[in-house]
């Protein structure tokens, strides 16, 4: 499954960043109010301020997330 796959079938209530609980439905409508980066989008949801792990792929995190910022703000560019 691509990350594309997965963006799609993300519910707008799922929850990207845990740390000020923003959800992809938050995210996605920052970025249909003209958010155009990630800071733009932190700066308007507050999404990565806390840890800072959702924000994009950093691979010294072991962790297992999939989806970050930067992943959602790709995936409505490449659909614009
Ligand atoms: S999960 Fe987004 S700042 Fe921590």
């Amino acid at each position: 499954m691509t990350i594309e796959d997965e963006i799609e079938e993300l519910k707008s209530d799922y929850i990207i960043c845990q740390c000020y609980e923003v959800s992809f439905g938050d995210i996605m409508e920052a970025i249909e109010n003209g958010c155009n980066s990630v800071e733009e989008i932190m700066h308007q949801t507050h999404a990565g301020y806390g840890c800072e792990r959702c924000q994009s792929k950093i691979d010294d995190f072991n962790e297992d997330r999939d989806i970050y910022l930067s992943d959602i703000l790709e995936y409505s560019k490449s659909k614009e």
